[in-house]
C-alpha cells in the first residue's frame, strides 16, 4: 500500500460527514442523525455530494448519467467531483459554519479518495493533494464510515428496486476496492475518521453515530 506524504489535514469544527459504499444505509442514518441533533436544539445544514447547490446539482447530473458509462475519463470524473465540492464549500458550507451551524455532509472528500483513488486506481497522493486545493481548511472534523460487506450492500440496493446510476452499476470488485479505501482512511486519519459497523440494527447504528458526534460537540 502506497503511503501518503504530508498527510496533515486542516479541519473545521462542527463539520461532520457520513461515508460508505452505496447501499451502506447512509441516507437513513443521516435522517436520524439530523433529527436527533435538531431535537437537541442544534441548527444543522445538511448537504449531499455531489450536489447541494444549483451548480453542483448540474455537475451531479453529468457525473451520474449512465449514458456516459465507459465514456467519462477517470480524471474528468475526479475533477468534476472536486468542482462540485469547491462550489458547495463557497456557497453553502463556509457561510453555514461561519454562522455557527453544524454541517452534516452525506459524502465529502473521502468519497473521492475511496471511489476515485481506490475504485478507479488513480494516484492517491494526487487525489489527496487535489483535495487540499479544493477544500483548504474545510474538511470535516469527523467522518463516520458506515462499513458493510459488499454483497450485503448489493442485497440492500436490490430491495430498493431503483435503476442504478453510472457509479452504482460498477462491478463488485470496484466496491471491494472502495471499501478498502475507506478502511484505509480510518487507519491513516484516526483523529478524524471512525468506522461504524453498518450490519446491525438501525437503532444501534444511530446511537453509535450520535455518540460520536455529541462527543465532538462538547
Ligand atoms: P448518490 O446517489 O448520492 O449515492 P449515495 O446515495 O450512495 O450517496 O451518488 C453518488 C455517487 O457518486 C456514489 O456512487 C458515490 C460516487 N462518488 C464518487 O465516486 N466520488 C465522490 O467524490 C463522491 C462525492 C461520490
Amino acid at each position: 500500500m502506497e503511503k501518503m506524504q504530508n498527510k496533515k489535514i486542516q479541519t473545521r469544527k462542527r463539520f461532520f460527514s457520513l461515508e460508505g459504499i452505496d447501499g451502506s444505509g447512509k441516507t437513513t442514518q443521516m435522517d436520524l442523525l439530523q433529527k436527533a441533533l435538531e431535537e437537541k436544539g442544534f441548527s444543522c445544514l445538511r448537504i449531499r455530494e455531489p450536489g447541494g447547490s444549483m451548480i453542483s446539482e448540474r455537475i451531479r447530473e453529468l457525473l451520474l448519467d449512465s449514458k456516459f458509462k465507459g465514456l467519462m475519463a477517470d480524471k474528468a470524473e475526479l475533477l468534476l467531483y472536486n468542482a462540485a465540492r469547491a462550489q458547495i464549500i463557497e456557497e453553502c458550507i463556509k457561510p453555514a459554519l461561519d454562522s455557527g451551524k453544524i454541517v452534516l455532509a452525506d459524502r465529502f472528500a473521502w468519497s473521492t479518495y475511496a471511489y476515485q483513488g481506490f475504485g478507479r486506481n488513480l494516484n492517491k497522493q494526487m487525489i489527496f493533494d487535489l483535495s487540499v486545493i479544493t477544500c483548504g481548511e474545510f474538511l470535516p472534523e469527523l467522518t463516520i464510515v458506515l462499513d458493510i460487506d459488499v454483497l450485503k450492500s448489493r442485497e440492500r440496493m436490490a430491495k430498493e428496486n431503483k435503476v442504478p446510476d453510472r457509479l452504482e452499476s460498477e462491478a463488485l470488485s470496484f466496491f471491494e476496492r472502495v471499501r478498502q479505501g475507506y478502511l484505509n482512511v480510518v487507519e491513516e486519519f484516526p483523529q478524524h475518521a471512525v468506522l461504524v459497523n453498518a450490519d446491525q440494527s438501525q437503532e444501534k447504528i444511530h446511537l453509535e453515530l450520535l455518540t460520536h458526534v455529541l462527543n465532538r460537540l462538547n
